[in-house]
């Protein structure tokens, strides 16, 4: 079938990004974005493109660009769904709060209400592409929900799970290392397979497109987030065991980086992984692993996530015993809150476990971040229930100016690897802060001699400096 009509279920940073590419290489096909939130799809049609509710490098342009061309966002879900031949769920998939699975399975109620909505509407067959994360053998259940609930129309499940990473979103889009395609080996499956190859095809070289079945695809996306997050919890606990050696968890990096079979990415030591993927997928994998009786799988990647609370805490608990053992009413400077640079996305980030544990300490901390406003790291802390509201109210200070962050300091922080950090005036900073003045590099990212020289006293994660 010849694609000219697509809906994407929901407008969240996997969604709003991979459809504006999709809307950009693919003029001949009209690209409906659809999403309950009607705040964040007014955002998405700001009259200025630079307020879309995502923060992505190029990916105001794209959207300036397509927008109200071949891109539509719009609250009107039924019509999109009725119209599409294709329907991308792209909603989200958090970890379950409640009852059986809590802390660990997915949620999947947003993808059921997605499929009950459209089984509800479809009035003519339809491609439905799983987008969000999901786990092993979702499809059948989306599948299930179609055939019983339905008007008695064909529906053709797809896997095509998304690997772009936040802050690279457009580039990543634009050239993906693969796109993964997953469907059922029926003449009817592999339809719909060439269906969304042929959209894929429109800039993506057809070697790169990868079909599978859907269940190696659903499982494939869980894998290579795990695979990603246990090289980033390996060298963290490498750079524990650094800083007790003398080693440099950066010079170990690059060492073991140059052998081929290793490869250099992914080896930055840092204050610990976020993001709304990492975490999530691998409770989701060790889940999974526990409902087959696989404890030993479920415990070799559970500690991934037992390593990177531990890197957290222990970046937290160094800053307190640094300062003399109390932080108490001492002002914390953090640099950055999102989960990673180039993004405005927080969740999962380590600022918020960092500043919980410092806040717990009775320290007053101040925030600079260039995306990040006040009211998103309020909800983040708020979110944590640790304390009431009105305390992190009291104990957290947002700003957006660096050097006011900086101001009467006793410490910087630096929480994430905004490239702006670097070219900040150290020498101003050192001037206006408390001594001695301390600054904790969770990222690695500052010039620790230039830094000394200036008088600070530097730590960095994995060194002895
Ligand atoms: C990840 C996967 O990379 C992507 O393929 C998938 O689609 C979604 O999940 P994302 O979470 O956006 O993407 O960012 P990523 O670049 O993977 O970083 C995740 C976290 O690991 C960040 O907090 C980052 O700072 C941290 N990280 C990454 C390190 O601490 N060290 C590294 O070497 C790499
Ligand atoms: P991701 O990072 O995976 O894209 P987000 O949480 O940023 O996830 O986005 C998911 C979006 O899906 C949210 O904006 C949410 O409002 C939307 N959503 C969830 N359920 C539905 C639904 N049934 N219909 C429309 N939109 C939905």
């Amino acid at each position: 079938m010849k694609i000219t009509n697509i809906c994407c279920i929901g407008a969240g940073y996997v969604g709003g990004p991979t459809m504006a590419i999709i809307a950009q290489k693919c003029p001949h096909i009209k690209v409906t974005v659809v999403d309950l939130n009607a705040e964040r799809i007014a955002a998405w049609n700001d009259e200025n493109v630079e307020n879309i509710p995502i923060y992505e490098p190029g990916l105001s342009e794209l959207v300036g660009e397509a927008r109200g061309r071949n891109l539509f966002f719009s609250t009107e879900v039924d019509k999109a769904i009725d119209e599409a031949q294709m329907i991308f769920i792209s909603v989200n998939t958090p970890t379950k709060t409640y009852g059986l699975g809590k802390g660990m399975a997915a949620d999947l109620k947003y993808i059921e209400l997605c499929a009950r909505q459209i089984a509800s509407i479809a009035k003519n067959d339809k491609i439905v592409v799983e987008k969000s994360t999901l786990p092993v053998r979702t499809a059948e259940a989306i599948k299930s929900i179609l055939e019983n609930t339905g008007n008695g129309v064909h529906f053709q499940i797809l896997s095509n799970p998304e690997f772009l990473a936040e802050g690279t979103a457009v580039q990543d889009l634009l050239q993906p290392d693969r796109v993964l395609i997953g469907g059922e080996t029926s003449p009817e499956g592999e339809q719909a397979i060439n269906s969304l190859v042929e959209v894929y095809a429109n800039w993506v070289p057809k070697e790169r497109i990868l079909t599978t079945n859907v269940w190696s695809s659903e499982l494939s996306k869980l894998t290579a987030n795990a695979f990603l997050a246990q090289r980033v919890s390996s060298i963290n606990a490498m750079s524990e065991l650094c800083e007790k050696t003398g080693a440099d968890v950066n010079e170990v990096a690059r060492a073991i980086g140059m052998d081929s079979r290793i490869g250099p990415k992914f080896l930055k030591s840092s204050v610990g992984f976020g993001g709304s993927c990492f975490q999530k997928d691998i409770l989701n994998l060790v889940y999974i692993a526990k409902s087959y009786g696989l404890h030993e799988v479920a415990d070799y990647w559970v500690q991934v996530i037992i390593m990177n609370d531990h890197q957290k805490r222990r970046f937290a608990a160094n800053i307190v015993q640094t300062l003399y053992n109390t932080v108490s009413g001492k002002k914390i400077a953090f640099l950055g809150w999102a989960f990673k640079k180039d993004t405005n996305d927080t969740r999962e980030s380590a600022a918020i476990y960092v500043s919980d544990y410092l806040l717990n300490e009775q320290a007053n901390i101040a925030v600079f971040d260039p995306q990040v406003k006040e009211k998103q790291v309020l909800a983040d802390l708020d979110y944590l229930q640790s304390r009431p509201s009105d305390l992190n109210k009291k104990g957290i200070n947002v700003m957006d100016d660096p050097y006011e962050v900086c101001k009467g300091a006793h410490a910087v922080a630096i929480l994430t690897e905004w490239d702006e950090f670097r070219e900040y005036d150290w020498q101003k900073i050192y001037d206006n802060m408390q001594k001695p003045a301390f600054v904790f590099d969770g990222r690695n990212i500052l010039d620790t001699p230039k830094l000394t020289a200036i008088g600070f006293i530097v730590q960095s994660v994995g060194s002895t400096n």
